[in-house]
């Protein structure tokens, strides 16, 4: 065990204990800091503050290892199903085989969503970007069950909330699809799992019978492995915060959607599959251009980079492996996929991207899959938060049976000291 940390300020030292995680991660406990010493840290995105100690899952941006209650990323996404790996971040352990039929089972009794919410999602225009859409109908559904707006009460409340909103998700986004094609929505079939159920509603037509190709349905059903949580990122710690006001479930995921929406963050899927986009039409597949212009500020190479990976990102490489794979399984030759490998290829091999460390993170292949599988681009965030859905949901429950403080961080203000007031007409 590490001695507490000791800090001398204006000739006093002072100590704070010392935590240590169950990987060796060391912090030091500054929850005195202000009190004993006037002084508050300074740490802008918060680069190096731990908000919170959870049991979910473990990062080491060092190594590459993405871990789900102590299970690897590599396992999970080889061998287990969605909704095993949504029932192990939810309730810390995997399911045995009664428990996960009567999970999928429970999730089937609510995947319809309320008439009433329907009338809200028709008002939408149909070119209302997905995300947008999602994020009200999530924050809507509050008011469908009001039971569930104090649930912290009643563990089996908190819990019949929990299930409404993962069941219903697929149905949720599957709707949002179907409006921006202009087509009647699919209703959910319980006979089906969670993932084929999701395919069927969002690929299917009220006039045929259609069934998802066992490609399709293992692939998405990896990529939702893969986004299903991802520790203190900016929109789980925006749903982390919004939960610790004690805010219920609809509204705190809501605004981790609003979260995920940025282009900093889940939003660049969309924004990478525009890139290599622009980059076949516009630059003539000139990624070297496209590389310079990174390097001189002037875009952002989308799909690269990330706060915590300074390595690689272990989901990336899992997702170009798919992507290989489910391409030439569906028979499709995407012209996207040779750019975005030219790309990769010229970005690693040059210094400015080395030396800062900037490697292809989860978004850089995930959307030549989604395209490759039919979904329209502006869905591809939307399928983001399908899969983080077990992630965001795991951490607003930890949170509340933990009864963590309100998150409430403090500032350095460097406005104008008191003035005095001016009225309007001697201001000049
Ligand atoms: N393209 C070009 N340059 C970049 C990129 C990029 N994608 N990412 C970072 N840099 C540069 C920065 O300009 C900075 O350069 P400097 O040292 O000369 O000032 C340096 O690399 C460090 O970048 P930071 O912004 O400090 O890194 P930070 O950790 O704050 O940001 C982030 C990480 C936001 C992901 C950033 O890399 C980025 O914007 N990437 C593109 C968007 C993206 O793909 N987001 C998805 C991330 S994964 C996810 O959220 C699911």
């Amino acid at each position: 065990m590490a001695d507490n940390a000791k800090l001398t300020l204006d000739g006093k030292t002072y100590e704070f204990p010392v935590i240590t995680g169950t990987e060796d991660e060391k912090a030091f406990d500054i929850g005195k800091l202000r009190a004993q010493t006037g002084y508050v840290t300074f740490d802008e995105g918060y680069k190096n503050t731990g908000a919170t100690q959870s049991n979910i899952t473990f990062l080491d941006g060092e190594k590459g290892i993405l871990r789900y209650r102590g299970y690897s990323i590599e396992d999970l996404s080889s061998k287990a199903s969605f909704l095993e790996v949504a029932y192990l971040l939810l309730y810390g352990e995997l399911p045995t085989k009664t428990q996960l039929s009567n999970f999928e089972e429970t999730l089937n009794q609510h995947t319809l969503v309320h008439e009433n919410l329907m009338k809200v999602f028709e008002v939408f225009p149909s070119g209302s970007h997905p995300m947008g859409q999602l994020m009200t109908l999530i924050s809507a559904l509050s008011s469908f069950y009001p039971d569930s707006l104090s649930p912290s009460k009643n563990p089996e409340l908190v819990n019949l909330t929990i299930i409404r909103l993962l069941a219903k998700m697929p149905t949720l986004c599957s709707m949002i699809m179907k409006k921006g094609k202009g087509h009647p929505i699919v209703y959910p079939q319980n006979k089906y799992d969670y993932v084929t159920n999701f395919l069927r509603m969002s690929f299917g037509n009220v006039t045929d019978d259609y069934m998802p190709d066992k490609v399709v349905v293992d692939a998405m059903n990896t990529l939702l492995i893969l986004h299903a949580d991802h520790e203190q990122n900016c929109s789980t710690s925006t749903v982390r915060i919004v939960g610790s006001s004690h805010a219920n479930l609809y509204a705190s995921i809501g605004a981790g959607v609003a979260a995920l929406w940025g282009p900093r963050h889940g939003g660049a899927n969309q924004e990478v599959l525009e890139m290599l986009e622009h980059i076949r039409d516009i630059d003539k597949g000139d990624v070297k251009k496209v590389v310079a212009e990174a390097k001189d500020k002037k875009r952002l190479l989308f799909g690269f980079g990330h706060r915590v990976y300074k390595n690689f990102d272990p989901r990336a490489k899992i997702i170009k492996v798919a992507c290989d794979n489910v391409l030439a399984k569906l028979g499709v030759n995407d012209p996207l996929l040779a750019i975005a490998k030219e790309l990769e290829e010229a970005a690693l091999n040059d210094p400015y991207f080395v030396e800062r460390k900037l490697y292809p993170n989860v978004d850089f292949y995930s959307g030549l899959i989604y395209k490759a599988l039919g979904f329209p681009t502006p869905m591809f965030t939307v399928l983001f938060a399908l899969g983080r859905m077990p992630g965001w949901i795991s951490q607003w429950k930890e949170l509340r049976e933990k009864n963590e403080d309100i998150g409430r961080p403090r500032q350095i203000y460097n406005g104008p000291a008191l003035r005095p007031f001016v009225a309007v007409n001697d201001r000049k």
